[in-house]
């Protein structure tokens, strides 16, 4: 093969899987225990800061399910999803079909045509229109007919003996909200449906992916979701991971781009382990050397130029969502001790805003705290301390000018 044949490998961008998918193995190991499961017991969330490889690893565990006897069925969620209990109960009934609809459902139908009564046994494909009539059919609450509905469909399903259970795999599930203002709760009624069938013993497992807003939002929904998830918490790389993401997709024959130690070094130290980072850096790299290549130039890292090319990509649009009294308090707890990997308290920061001379009372900081939490730039995890939601934001704010300091 000619070298122009090797085109760059790193993929920077929401749910791409990256050319080499690195670490991660604890993980996969976690999943696969709970894929033995027999009775539902735990379910997941996958969760952890923007980037970090939730979406991919979802992808992931999807072909490990079904070498296991899985169904899988899933989608991104949004917030008009759980906009009210029928639109959930429908979402999932609409994914559930997709799976239902090879099953082959035998029904009683009893006609009075002419004289006396004739029962026949007709067959019928549980497709979308045959469960949300049933659904329909069904009286009293949508928790109890989504209920009834799971149930009919699984009863189906053992009927043909292939599989163990149905993996309900939900994305982005962060933007799910109970209304109590307008009298809708669409979290809690998965939470329920989902405890209130694994109770009987039907398995059906529930993965929610999401940022680290979630498992709080769940909990909060219904104190029993502490108990019902096993959480895992996707990390940043660590050190020997971080370079086998970077080396392994370029680790080939007719690659034309070889990195230095020293190169390696600066991009793991740059992208912080981070494989939305990672992923972005190499891009640029690799298209950098293959120009530099072909001149017969020394070849490096212009560092400089890529990270102003990930604010302008990554931080910036978030940043410029920020009015500059947000951004005076954001750039106080850039200023905390380590405030990309620690958590800090509401005390914390009013102590440092006033070291570093500017007026926030704590109710001010609570609540805009709360303000930035909605802008997806912070959360508040279950003990009730803040962490950045949006990994190396510390970093960038201080490479920013400050003008909005005067
Ligand atoms: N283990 C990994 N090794 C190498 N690259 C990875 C790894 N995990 C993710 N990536 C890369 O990181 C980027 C982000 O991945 P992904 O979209 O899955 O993150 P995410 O956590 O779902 O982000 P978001 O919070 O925005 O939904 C992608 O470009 C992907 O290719
Ligand atoms: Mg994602």
């Amino acid at each position: 093969m000619g070298q122009n044949i090797f085109t760059n490998p790193f993929k920077p961008g929401a749910g791409h899987m990256p050319p080499y998918l690195a670490g991660r193995n604890s993980e996969k190991d976690e999943f696969v225990k709970l894929i033995q499961q027999k009775v539902i017991l735990e379910n997941l969330v996958l969760t952890g800061l923007r980037g970090v490889g939730k979406t991919v690893l979802l992808e992931t565990f999807k072909p490990l399910a079904q070498t296991n006897n899985w169904r899988w069925i899933g989608t991104d969620l949004s917030e008009s999803t759980s906009i009210s209990e029928e639109s959930v109960a429908l979402r999932l009934i609409t994914d559930l079909s997709v799976i239902a609809s090879d099953i082959v459902f035998k029904k009683k139908v009893v006609s009075s045509m002419g004289f006396g009564k004739q029962t026949k046994i007709v067959e019928q494909k549980l497709n979308y229109d045959v469960l949300s009539n049933l659904f329909n059919s069904i009286q009293g609450l949508i928790a109890d007919k989504l209920k009834a509905v799971l149930e009919i469909v699984w009863a189906c399903m053992q009927q043909e003996g292939k599989f163990r259970g149905v993996i309900f795999a939900y994305d982005e599930a962060q933007t799910m909200s109970d209304h109590p203002q307008k009298e809708q709760y669409p979290l809690s009624l998965i939470l329920n449906v989902f405890q209130s069938i694994q109770r009987k013993d039907i398995p059906f497992m529930l993965i929610l992916t999401g940022l680290p807003t979630l498992f709080p939002k769940l909990v909060e929904a219904r104190t029993f979701a502490e108990r019902m998830f096993r959480v895992l918490f996707l990390n940043r790389l660590n050190k020997d991971n971080s370079r086998d993401a970077i080396v392994k997709p370029i680790e080939k024959e007719d690659c034309p781009v070889k990195l230095s130690d020293e190169s390696l070094d600066l991009i793991i130290e740059v992208s912080g382990g981070y494989p939305y980072f990672i992923q972005f850096i190499c891009k640029e790299v690799y298209d950098v050397f293959v120009q530099q290549h072909g001149c017969g130039e020394p070849v490096g890292v212009p560092i400089n130029e890529i990270t102003r090319k990930l604010d302008n990509d990554f931080f910036a649009g978030r940043w410029a969502k920020v009015t500059d009294r947000q951004r005076q308090l954001l750039y106080i707890i850039a200023n905390l001790p380590d405030s990309d990997d620690k958590e800090f308290t509401v005390q914390e920061v009013v102590d440092k805003a006033k070291k570093l001379e500017i007026s926030f009372s704590s109710s001010h900081v609570n609540q805009m705290l709360s303000t930035l939490a909605s802008k997806g730039l912070i959360y508040k995890n279950s003990y009730g301390k803040y962490s950045f939601a949006v990994p190396l934001l510390a970093q960038f704010i201080k490479r920013q000018p400050k003008d909005y300091l005067q």
